[in-house]
């Protein structure tokens, strides 16, 4: 698909986009505005246990197996073998690049097999335990088989990504301590790969080693994968991981999928929410191209290509896409939490107002709940950016062609062909005014370069990705019931006043991996169990790092998660 050079060039836009989430999310809701207003809350007040329902902490059943797991986590030297297992981790540099070449071929990928060897001599009994199976040589799938084949009891599925946002050498020295070095200050581990997501992936092996030495025998299958290029396209190993095992289990072969979430426990509106990203926002990057004939510049046209796309990017930034909140929009619900769960006095009454006259679909409620929202805009609507252009090569020539790309992460309620519709519909008019063919997204001309009339514009889209379905939350024995069981056992509300943790659906404003599991499963949960503003918000810039009294309790809950998912076989 892309060139080389595109790709870097999205991974620039990329990264950039990743920091500035990093940054907004660091104080997502402090900058509302709080505008009181006085209308109809309908449900959405504090206490209805109608709104945002919450199960019970979930126990697993077979208490000497959880007991033998917490005793055996809250020892110091725990601790210890744990935090070092992950430095060790976090030593092998395991970046991956938008230029890679194929696995086998681009000797660049051959640090994977240094990650391989390392979790194998970490984990020897887990690997006593699981068969392991390569897709694509780096993606690494362990199954624990269960006494219960998976047509009976399908397997649960958790996620987690081997390699890491390559560290500019230009930033090397703005790191406090070296990127590579794994450094533990006894408080924090610092290094690249720290939240995102090494931390993920020693905690996943870390629960497969407690339940092994715990004795327990699951009846469920469990498969932890680990694909090595989650941080360019996936396509390496995120997709053959998938092909491998819905070729093992099929459509709707899996219970639930775990992967890393966005931003995981964190207060607002002075509550601690557990938020589990139920659903990711969609992604194209849309090429544009304008071409003509050329010509000397002593005898120019009124317009050139240059001219001409500049016109269009005017267009495309003048015509933003809308911002609504809509029910559909699993921040919604989040919100819906807020307004019932958290303290009567914090959460603002005209987001409470605005929430009842959403939930009955009416359309000015949605935007100016939007408007409102203003500092978490993009999690409410399609974002745009131009990210790339170029045209010309000489002073003295007319350009003969004059291109663009724009980034667009697409809202939970949009679908790739109203974005493209949108495009087509801006840049029409424009092309009609200068007497250019427009060759749309879909026109079959699109990919040949050698189209009769030389005076066009075509437009195509690159990597498009439909927004995720919303993975349901409700229903008392569906899965997402017992992640949230599991919630309440294992982890902790961020403030010692607090009795409990809210867990509630987000959304992710990125991709994860899980973007090829649809077809596995419906249940597919987002979901880093730690407090993620305080660490994730340094994921793929400088000076990564985990808290390590976060880091260490990780295991209990996914260990937790694999107990409740068998009792419910
Ligand atoms: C949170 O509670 C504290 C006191 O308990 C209060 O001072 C503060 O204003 C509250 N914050 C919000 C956002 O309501
Ligand atoms: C528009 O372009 C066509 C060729 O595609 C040409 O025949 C026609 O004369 C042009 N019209 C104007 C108004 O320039
Ligand atoms: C635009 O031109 C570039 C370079 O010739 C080409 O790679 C790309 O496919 C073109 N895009 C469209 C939409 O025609
Ligand atoms: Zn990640």
């Amino acid at each position: 698909m892309a060139g080389p050079g595109v790709k870097l060039l999205l991974s620039a836009i990329l990264v950039a986009f990743a920091a500035f989430l990093y940054t907004f999310l660091e104080t997502p809701f402090n900058s509302i505005v709080f505008e009181a207003k006085n209308s109809n809350p309908g449900p959405y007040t504090p206490h209805n246990p109608s709104i945002c329902p919450q199960v019970p902490a979930l126990r697993p059943k077979n208490h000497e197996i959880e007991q033998s797991i917490l005793s055996k986590t809250s020892l110091e030297s725990y601790h210890k073998n744990i935090i070092t297992r992950l430095t060790g981790l976090i030593q092998i540099p395991s970046e991956s690049y938008d230029d890679l070449g194929p696995i086998g071929l681009d000797p660049r990928w051959d640090i994977f097999f240094s990650v391989e060897a390392y979790i194998k001599k970490e984990y020897p009994a887990v690997f006593e335990t699981v068969t392991l199976d390569h897709a694509n040589t780096h993606g690494l799938i362990l199954t624990w088989e269960g006494s219960v084949p998976p047509d009976k009891a399908k397997p649960i599925l958790m996620l987690a990504h081997q390699d890491v946002v390559p560290v500019l050498p230009e930033t090397v020295h703005e790191w406090t301590h070296p990127p590579y070095e794994g450094f533990f200050d006894g408080e924090i581990i610092w290094g690249r790969g720290a939240t995102d997501d090494k931390g993920y992936m020693i905690s996943l092996l870390e629960s497969l080693d407690l339940l092994i030495s715990s004795g327990f025998k699951p009846k469920r299958t469990v498969v932890v994968a680990f694909g090595c290029d989650e941080e360019i396209s996936g396509e390496n190993c995120g997709r053959p991981i998938s092909d491998f095992l819905h070729g093992r289990y099929g459509d709707d072969g899996i219970y639930l999928i775990i992967d890393e979430g966005s931003v995981g426990i964190q207060q607002e509106f002075n509550r601690s929410f557990a938020m589990v990203s139920v659903a990711e926002k969609g992604y194209i990057d849309v090429s544009i191209n304008v071409s003509s004939t050329g010509g000397h510049a002593s005898n120019p046209t009124e317009h050139n290509t240059i001219g001409i796309l500049s016109e269009i990017i005017t267009a495309i930034e003048s015509n933003p896409f809308e911002g609504k909140v809509t029910a559909a929009n699993p921040m919604f619900d989040f919100l819906s939490c807020a307004a019932v769960h958290a303290p009567k006095s914090s959460f603002p009454g005209s987001i409470r107002s605005h929430l009842a006259q959403i939930a009955s679909r009416n359309e000015k409620a949605e935007q100016d709940l939007a408007r409102e929202l203003d500092s978490l805009r993009y999690y409410f609507r399609t974002s745009q950016s131009v990210g790339k252009i170029s045209g010309g090569l000489k002073i003295n020539a007319i350009p003969e062609l004059a291109s663009a790309m724009v980034n667009l992460r697409l809202a939970v309620e949009t679908s790739v062909s109203a974005v493209q519709a949108h495009y087509e519909a801006l840049i029409s008019p424009i092309a009609r005014k200068h007497n250019m063919t427009l060759e749309g997204f879909n026109s079959p001309q699109a990919s040949q370069s050698t189209s009769t009339n030389p005076r066009k514009i075509s437009l195509s889209a690159i990597d498009a990705l439909e927004p995720a379905p919303v993975s349901p939350t409700t229903g008392e024995t569906e899965p997402f019931s017992i992640l949230s069981g599991t919630i309440k056992r294992a982890l902790r509300p961020l403030s010692a006043n607090e009795e409990d943790l809210i867990v509630t659906p987000y959304l992710m404003p990125a991709n994860t991996d899980t973007k090829f599991f649809w077809a596995l499963s419906r249940n597919i949960y987002r979901f880093t169990p730690i407090n993620l503003v305080e660490n994730l918000n340094r994921a793929h810039t400088v000076d990564e790092f985990i808290r390590a009294s976060e880091f260490v309790r990780e295991p209990v809950f996914f260990s937790t998660l694999v107990l409740n998912a068998d009792d419910a076989v």
